[in-house]
């Protein structure tokens, strides 16, 4: 019996999810897809236009013809990936702050998501693969072999953004990007179209004192776990 091929993981904004997600992919020498890219590419595409985020019906035109290609490796800048859209690098661009603002409305749009969750879906299909996001286990990939929710406090999280953004060298307020983050995860979680739920069938991890290493053998222990369900389903 092979290992579970696709393994869909869950969470919240700095759950821990895609670092997690980028080292289990490479130990087990899957893909590693993270979906919060494509819903970043589509709404920097929407702010380098110059296109009103709130208009719903330019913005979801504009996600259905977007060409966003994500590809391994690229300039040795800490990248995990490189994002492009229309051929244009823009793998840093995705993470400032104008994207971080209109990325939670961009993705409440049903025909944007409904663009991106069949990428989605066509990039999965080959199996092999990490995929990353909010609504993986529930709605893009409901029959994932299996399916993981991580999940740490606000405060945790917020105490991971900070120390990442002094580690960068540059200057952050604690308070500030708890407000942010807690806004953040009042609109994930509120969206009316894919919010961000565990799906019934998902192991839930609770990363607050978990370090990266506890958790990767955590999920390697339910690897192992599925792989030895899977051949006695398969004996009776
Ligand atoms: O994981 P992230 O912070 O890169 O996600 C960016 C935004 O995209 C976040 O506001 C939620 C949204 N998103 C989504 O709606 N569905 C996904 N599968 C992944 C991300």
């Amino acid at each position: 019996m092979s290992k579970p091929s696709t393994i869909a993981i869950d969470g919240s904004a700095a759950s821990g999810k895609s670092t997690v997600g980028a080292r289990l992919a490479q130990r087990l020498g899957y893909l590693y897809f993270d979906t919060g890219v494509m819903y970043r590419a589509v709404t920097w595409a929407v702010l380098s236009r110059k296109i009103n985020p709130e208009n719903v019906e330019v913005v979801s035109e504009l996600a259905e013809k977007l060409l966003i290609e994500v590809k391994p490796n690229g300039p040795q800048d800490g990248r995990l990936y490189t994002v492009l859209t229309d051929g244009q690098d823009i793998t840093w661009q995705i993470r400032s702050p104008e994207v971080e603002a209109y990325v939670s409305l961009v993705s409440s749009y049903p025909r944007v998501r409904a663009a991106l969750i069949a990428q989605q879906r066509r990039i999965a299909a080959s199996g092999s693969i990490v995929m990353v996001g909010r609504d993986i286990g529930t709605v893009v990939l409901p029959e994932a072999d299996l399916k993981v929710f991580m999940h740490a406090s606000a405060e945790e999280r917020a105490r991971r953004r900070y120390h990442e953004i002094l580690t960068q060298g540059k200057q952050a307020d604690f308070e500030e990007i708890l407000k942010a983050m807690r806004e953040r995860d009042k609109q994930d979680r509120e969206k009316p179209i894919s919010p961000m739920v565990p799906a019934s069938d998902a192991v839930i991890i609770e990363t607050d004192n978990l370090s990266l290493e506890s958790v990767l053998t955590r999920l390697e222990q339910l690897i192992v776990a599925e792989q030895t369900m899977g051949q006695v389903e398969n004996k009776r």
